[in-house]
């Protein structure tokens, strides 16, 4: 089978796959023009529109590196019957790790404290009221969405002795709820709750834009809003705003137009800012690139998809 891939993947079992090229920049120019007898693509957050799928007459699927398919213009996809597959289970914990790490830089106030060391300005030995910070046990937690990575956020948190709230489309049976430690909320009463909020719902026509300007208006005051999901499923400009103000706190790892950070977030304090790292362990990346190189194999042989998610 023909592949074409965005760039190549980490780990031994990328190399299982002999045929592959690559692609000479971006989608859909980096084809260099109609590309017939190509059947795979592989790509990672690329966005993959019509016209990239008019180039390529004989494509059977597209296997996404990551969870999140966003980028993949779905609909044109089940039309010309290309298949798209993603790479789940494999980086929740990974995720979980690193949500749980933006929230205790943020309420400890990690980056301001090494910048604090660095600077030379520990100056006195011990000083009572120096970089303060809020605690995370016994501070309440809200999980937007809680599928596989919001669930193993409630295990981790849990253990940190937070006290946890989530909301989901679909309110859970109660004995599930029981077992995962969780209370259901509206996300509005959520967001009014929690100390800290946190997203793990996917970037949908729904979701888009889902913690709006009135939402933000809904945190606490000294709240901290985590984003390791998409930085679409907040309004950027208004969650800039209320940072701006010292309102609230964040720890950011995703943002509406990546790589480009809002400026005017560089110089704040209330904000740790972190490049996309979610998945970013070596062992969870190799992982990811098995269960990509899975599906292209069983594309290839003809078997069903173990990750179709169209
Ligand atoms: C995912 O899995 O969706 C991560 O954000 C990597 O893109």
């Amino acid at each position: 089978m023909r592949v074409i891939a965005s760039r190549p993947f980490p780990g031994a079992a990328w190399e299982e796959l002999d045929e592959a090229e690559y692609l000479d920049g971006s989608l859909p120019d980096g084809l260099g023009g109609e590309r017939p007898g190509v059947e795979a693509l592989a790509v990672v957050g690329e966005t993959i529109d019509e016209r990239t799928l008019e180039l390529l007459p004989d494509l059977r699927v597209i296997a996404n590196y990551g969870v999140g398919y966003d980028g993949i213009d779905v609909e044109a996809c089940a039309r010309r019957g290309v298949a798209v597959t993603n790479t789940p289970g494999v980086l929740d914990a990974a995720t979980a790790d690193l949500t749980m790490a933006l929230i205790l830089a943020s309420r400890r106030r990690l980056v301001e404290a090494d910048a604090f060391v660095r600077a030379g300005k520990w100056e006195t030995e011990w000083v009572a009221t120096t970089l303060l910070g809020e605690e995370v046990s016994g501070a309440t937690l809200g999980i937007v969405g809680l599928g596989r990575i919001g669930r193993a956020v409630t295990q981790r948190a849990g253990a940190f002795g937070m006290r946890l709230l989530y909301t989901k489309r679909e309110r859970l049976p109660g004995d599930e709820e029981r077992e995962l430690g969780v209370e259901f909320r509206d996300l509005d009463d959520l967001l009014g709750e929690a100390d800290v909020v946190t997203l793990h719902v996917p970037l949908t026509p729904s979701t888009k834009g889902l913690v709006d300007a009135r939402r933000i208006a809904l945190l606490r005051d000294g709240a901290c809003l985590v984003n390791t999901a998409r930085g679409e499923v907040v309004d950027e400009p208004a969650l800039v705003e209320a940072l701006t103000a010292g309102r609230i706190r964040a720890g950011l790892d995703v943002f509406a137009d990546e790589p480009n950070v809002p400026r005017q977030l560089l110089g704040l304090p209330n904000v740790v800012l972190t490049p996309h790292l979610g998945s970013a362990t070596a062992q969870t990346r190799e992982a990811m690139t098995r269960v990509l190189v899975g599906n292209l194999k069983a594309a290839a042989g003809g078997r069903p998809l173990p990750n179709q998610v169209i």
